[in-house]
């Protein structure tokens, strides 16, 4: 089984993401190959992994098994990496892409990303020098960043005159983050929500809610989630290692919320992040 076809989000630099990827965190490397390969099988074009998630080789191999990795059948793969915050700068990011780059045993990436912002060892100014470097090159097609907040991209863009396409951040129905979605729709920034599922504790969130209106369309509560996140435009990453649920999670695109359901989930937001504080965190 698998589903139909992904829609895409252009971004500011005409670059076109699937709404759509799969996220890797917290799967080894030795069975990223095998869950990555699951996914491609079952119509998923667009893989969400990090130099952090130590599965790059994985994602890799993925690639080159099923026939992605190098020419025609490159081009229908969006491939997004992420650049450890121990290598932000100018000269330890371009070696660290060609590090990254030999992992995933191909010749571009789709889009390379700032993980975190670590405002109190500031570097993503040098950094985003080296990414334009590789996106001139041809080496990336589209620059973003995670765990922004508008601060850190106001201050990239005093010193960079840039803004990211991408903005990739915590962003689920107990945690919306409407201010920083707010600033990038007002940059043209694309906002691509990790954790959709709030690693997977929102399924219990609504008291009964989010089950009330799975039953009303026939779909699983983490459908209708993900579909929430859909009718308002974000990108989403959901993880599964299980092909039913990859499944499950991409066959979002042949249904609807109506507005008043759309409001409900809305008013669910809340103020406990599944995450990290960009404010203090470090991936390293
Ligand atoms: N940029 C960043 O700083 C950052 C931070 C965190 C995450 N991310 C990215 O975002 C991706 C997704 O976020 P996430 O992995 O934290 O959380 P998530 O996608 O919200 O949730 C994943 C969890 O939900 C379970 N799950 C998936 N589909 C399900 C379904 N249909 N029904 C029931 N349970 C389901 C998964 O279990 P199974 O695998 O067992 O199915 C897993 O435990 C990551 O993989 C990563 O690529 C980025």
């Amino acid at each position: 089984m698998s589903f139909g076809p992904i829609p895409d989000i252009e971004l500011s630099d005409g670059v076109r993401i699937p709404q759509l990827g799969l996220g890797v965190l917290r799967i080894d490397n030795d069975a990223t190959a095998d869950v990555v390969s699951d996914a491609l099988a079952v119509g998923y074009r667009h893989i969400d992994t990090a130099a952090g998630y130590g599965n790059e080789q994985g994602v890799g191999d993925a690639l080159v098994r099923n026939g992605f990795a190098h020419g025609q059948a490159r081009k229908e793969v969006f491939i997004t990496t992420k650049l450890r915050d121990s290598e932000q700068g100018y000269d330890s990011a371009l070696r660290a892409f060609d590090r990254q780059l030999g992992y995933l045993q191909t010749d571009y990436v789709d889009m390379y990303m700032i993980h975190w912002p670590t405002p109190f060892d500031w570097r993503s100014t040098q950094t985003w020098k080296a990414f334009l470097q590789l996106r001139d090159a041809g080496k990336v097609r589209t620059l973003g960043v995670c765990n922004f907040l508008p601060e850190h991209l106001e201050r990239l863009h005093n010193e960079t005159g840039c803004w990211p396409t991408v903005n990739q951040i915590e962003l689920h129905p107990t945690w919306q983050q409407r201010e920083v979605v707010k600033f990038c729709r007002a940059h043209d920034i694309a906002v691509e929500a990790y954790s959709p599922m709030a690693r997977g504790a929102d399924l219990q969130a609504g008291g009964g809610l989010l089950e009330e209106i799975a039953q009303a369309h026939q779909v699983s509560v983490a459908q209708v989630i993900l579909r929430w996140h859909i009718e308002h435009g974000i990108i989403i990453i959901p993880k599964s290692t299980h092909q039913s649920r990859q499944i499950e999670n991409g066959s979002i695109f042949d249904f609807a919320l109506t507005a008043d359901e759309i409001a409900a989930i809305d008013a669910l937001d809340g103020p406990t992040r599944a995450g990290h504080d960009p404010m203090t965190f470090s991936y390293s």
